[in-house]
C-alpha cells in the first residue's frame, strides 16, 4: 500500500476554483460598446447616464487589476487563498475538549510526521509546515506528507525563515502550541554545506520565535534540540546540568545556540520554552543518512558497510531511542508546557525554560545493532572496519532521563531488537526487498 503512495503527490486543489483568465470576457464585451458611445453622447438627455456608465466601467477595471493581483498569487505561489485557508483552519481544528491547536514544523520530517499523528489521533488539532528541501530524498518527505494528508493533517509547503508564510498562519489560527522540528540535521553533512545549518537551525528559528512572540496569545515553544550538546563531556550518563560549552560539530553547535537563543526569548517576551535533547533516535519512516537506515539498504543490496571505531578499538555506542518513545515524550512536553505570559510582544511576567534528556538509558554498540539487523534482513553484512575519523561525531551517548520521567511521564519501553524489528519491516514494506536494486 505504501509503496502504491510513493512519487504520487496529492493536486494542487488551489488552481481548480478559480478562472484561468478572470475578466477577460467583459473587455471584449466592453469594446463594440465603447464605438457607440459618441453617437449617443449627441443627446444631452443621456449624458448623465453616460458620466454613471463611465464611472462604473473604471470601477470594474480597477477591481478587475486587484483581482489579477491576487490571482496571479494562487496560480503561482504554494500556499495563500480562500481554499488553503479553509484546509489550514480545518486541520488545527480539535476534537475533544481542552484540545490544543498546534503548529508542526519540520512535519514532513521522520519525528515530526510521528508526533503530528499522535496528536491527531487523540484529536490535537495539527498545521504542519516543510520546506522539503532535499537533504535526503525529498520523494520520501511527499510520501509522509501524504500519510498526514490521509489523516486529515494539512501541511504547508513553506520555509520557516518565510516571516510572511507564518504571520499568515498565525493570523488564520491562535496556535496554542509550536512544535519545532524543522531543522538541518546529521553532523557530516556540516563540512559540505554548512550554511544549511544557519539557515534552519540559527536564523529559521530565530524567525519562528519572532512569529511566536508577536503572537497574541503566544504559543507555549517546544522543540528538538539534540544530545550532541553534550560534545565532548565524557561524564556519563548525560544530565541536563552537564556542561553543554564544547561541541564537537557545526550541528551541535546550531543546536546550542538554539537553546540560548530560546533562552532570550523566554527572558525578554515571556515565551514558555521547552527544549528537548534526542538521543539517535530511530524506526519506521526514518532518516535515510542514519546508519541503522543506510546500514539496511547496503546490506540488502550487498554493499559493504563502513563499521567506526573509536581510540583504543573501542566500539561506538549510541542511546538508541525508538520513535513511539520519543513520541510520548514530546507529548509529554506540550501537556505539561505552561502558557507563555506576554502578549503581543510585552514580557506579562516570567514563564517557564525548561530542557529533558529523551534517551533510552541503554547504550548499545555499532556492531550490536548490524547483528539485530543482519538476523531481521537474513543477510550476512560486508563490514569494513575502521578508525573514526575525527569529523564530529563522538563516540558514545547516553542519557540520564530521571528528570523527564518525573516532569513529563517520560517512560521508554522499546528495546533496540523490538525496535529494529518494526523498522526492518517498514522498510521492507516500503522499498521491496532490494531497493529496487539486484542482490549481488
Ligand atoms: N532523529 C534523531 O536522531 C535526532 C536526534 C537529535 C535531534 N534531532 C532533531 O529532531 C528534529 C527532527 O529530526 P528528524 O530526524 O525528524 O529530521 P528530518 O530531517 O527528517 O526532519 C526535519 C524536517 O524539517 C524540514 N526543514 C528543514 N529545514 C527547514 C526550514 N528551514 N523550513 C521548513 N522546513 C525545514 C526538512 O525538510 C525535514 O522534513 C530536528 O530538529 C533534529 O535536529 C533528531
Ligand atoms: C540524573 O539526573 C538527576 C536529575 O537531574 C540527578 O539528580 C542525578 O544525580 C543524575 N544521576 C546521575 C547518575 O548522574
Amino acid at each position: 500500500m505504501q509503496k502504491l503512495m510513493r512519487g504520487t503527490m496529492p493536486p494542487l486543489e488551489d488552481d481548480e476554483l478559480f478562472p484561468s483568465t478572470p475578466g477577460k470576457v467583459k473587455l471584449e464585451r466592453a469594446l463594440p460598446i465603447s464605438r457607440q458611445l459618441q453617437r449617443c453622447f449627441a443627446s444631452t438627455s443621456t449624458t448623465f447616464l453616460w458620466a454613471l456608465f463611465f464611472i462604473a466601467l473604471t470601477a470594474s477595471y480597477l477591481s478587475f487589476q486587484t483581482f489579477v493581483d491576487t490571482g496571479s498569487r494562487y496560480f503561482s505561489a504554494s500556499w495563500g487563498g480562500i481554499q488553503w485557508e479553509k484546509q489550514v483552519r480545518n486541520s488545527a481544528q480539535f476534537h475533544r475538549s481542552g484540545g490544543m491547536s498546534v503548529l508542526v514544523t519540520g512535519a514532513a520530517g521522520f519525528v515530526g510526521t510521528h508526533v503530528s499523528l499522535a496528536l491527531r489521533k487523540r484529536g490535537d488539532g495539527v498545521v504542519g509546515i516543510d520546506n522539503f528541501n532535499n537533504y535526503y530524498d525529498p520523494s520520501l518527505k511527499k510520501a509522509r506528507k501524504t500519510l498526514l494528508n490521509g489523516h486529515g493533517v494539512f501541511v504547508v509547503e513553506g520555509d520557516v525563515n518565510d516571516a510572511r508564510i507564518l504571520a499568515k498562519l498565525f493570523d488564520i489560527v491562535a496556535f496554542s502550541h509550536v512544535m519545532h522540528f524543522a531543522a538541518q540535521a546529521g553532523v557530516r553533512y556540516a563540512m559540505e554545506n554548512p550554511h544549511s545549518y544557519v539557515h534552519s537551525n540559527v536564523a529559521g528559528l530565530v524567525n519562528l520565535l519572532e512569529a511566536c512572540k508577536s503572537a497574541n496569545p503566544q504559543p507555549a515553544f517546544v522543540w528538538a534540540s539534540s544530545s550532541s550538546v553534550y560534545g565532548l563531556n565524557d561524564k556519563v550518563p548525560f544530565t541536563e546540568s552537564d556542561r553543554t560549552d564544547q561541541p564537537a560539530s557545526l550541528y551541535a553547535a546550531t543546536k546550542k545556540a538554539g537553546e540560548e537563543i530560546t533562552h532570550t526569548y523566554n527572558h525578554i517576551y515571556g515565551l514558555s520554552i521547552t527544549g528537548l535533547r534526542f538521543f539517535t533516535v530511530y524506526g519506521p519512516w526514518g532518516r535515510p543518512d542514519m546508519a541503522y537506515f543506510f546500514f539496511t539498504r547496503n546490506i540488502l543490496q550487498g554493499k559493504p558497510i563502513t563499521i567506526y571505531r573509536g581510540k583504543n578499538r573501542v566500539e561506538l555506542a549510541r542511546d538508541f531511542t525508538y520513535i513511539d518513545d520519543v513520541v510520548k515524550g514530546c507529548l509529554g512536553a506540550l501537556d505539561t508546557a505552561e502558557k507563555s505570559t506576554g502578549s503581543g510582544g510585552k514580557k506579562r511576567g516570567p514563564a517557564p525554560y525548561r530542557i529533558y534528556n529523551l534517551g533510552n538509558t541503554q547504550p548499545e554498540t555499532v556492531p550490536t545493532l548490524v547483528r539485530i539487523l543482519e538476523k531481521y534482513l537474513k543477510v550476512k553484512a560486508k563490514k569494513n572496519v575502521v578508525d573514526m575519523p575525527g569529523n564530529g561525531d563522538v563516540p558514545f551517548t547516553h542519557a540520564n532521563i530521571t528528570l523527564a520521567r518525573r516532569e513529563l511521564g517520560y517512560k521508554p519501553t522499546t528495546d533496540l531488537q523490538t525496535g529494529l524489528k518494526k523498522f526492518v519491516r517498514w522498510y521492507l514494506s516500503y522499498y521491496g526487498y532490494n531497493h529496487g536494486n539486484p542482490v549481488n
